[in-house]
């Protein structure tokens, strides 16, 4: 094995999403690593692919990484190869829970969802990002003594890498336009998602 091959196993899982499993990185409480669940996918994962493209276009633009995280491309593991991101933490360096889990726990009632999700989508509009998708799971919240968020951390910037894509990623105008037009609808299915915990 490489010497630069990280060494991951299941004592370093957080979480297993659809088609990706996230792991801690071994050597930095501050990143986490994301290694496609289907065998032998490797860099032909298509949400790794978009995960490093669209972190790339955002960072190129100057964007502020608050409410997504940066992705810092490809590392080798024993897994196979894995995307490495900033892990989402609290202020306080504890880890982050997703926007699920937290309500789980009570931690939240919808008003204060209702105001996370506003300073989100002032967020999307102001810096031109894409919010096509929004879902409890892949939303985290992270908290501080600056205020609570919620940070997207798989599905910002849309799914489909086509023409329209790679337009929208250069001309601010149509992300704007794509994240208002699709944010009634992912507003409604977020609401819904959190009323049906809440209830
Ligand atoms: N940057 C991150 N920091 C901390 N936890 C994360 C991060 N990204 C993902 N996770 C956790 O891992 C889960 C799966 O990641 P996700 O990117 O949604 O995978 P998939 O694309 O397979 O759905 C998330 O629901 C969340 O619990
Ligand atoms: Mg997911």
């Amino acid at each position: 094995m490489n010497k630069n091959t990280l060494n991951l196993h299941d004592g370093l899982l957080l979480a297993t999403g659809s088609e990706r499993r996230c792991y801690m990185h071994p050597d930095s409480t501050g990143h986490c690593l994301k290694v496609p669940i289907k065998p032998g996918l490797g860099k032909n994962c298509p949400q790794c692919r978009l995960d490093v493209y669209i972190a790339a276009r955002l960072k190129s633009r100057g964007v502020p990484f608050v409410h997504t995280v940066d992705c810092l491309g490809w590392v080798e593991t024993n897994m196979g190869p894995a995307i490495m991101l900033q892990r989402v933490l609290n202020q306080d360096g504890s880890p982050s829970m997703t926007l699920k889990s937290a309500l789980e726990h009570g931690l939240l009632d919808w008003n204060m969802v209702k105001g996370m999700l506003y300073e989100l989508r002032t967020w999307a509009i102001q810096y031109a990002v894409v919010i096509s998708e929004l879902n409890i799971k892949n939303l985290m919240l992270r908290t501080g003594s600056d205020g609570d968020r919620l940070v997207v951390v798989d599905g910002l910037g849309g799914r489909k890498p086509d023409m329209v894509f790679h337009l929208r990623s250069r001309i601010p105008w149509m992300a704007r336009h794509k994240t208002l037009k699709r944010w009634p609808r992912e507003y409604n299915k977020v609401k819904d998602a959190v009323m049906n915990i809440l209830k």
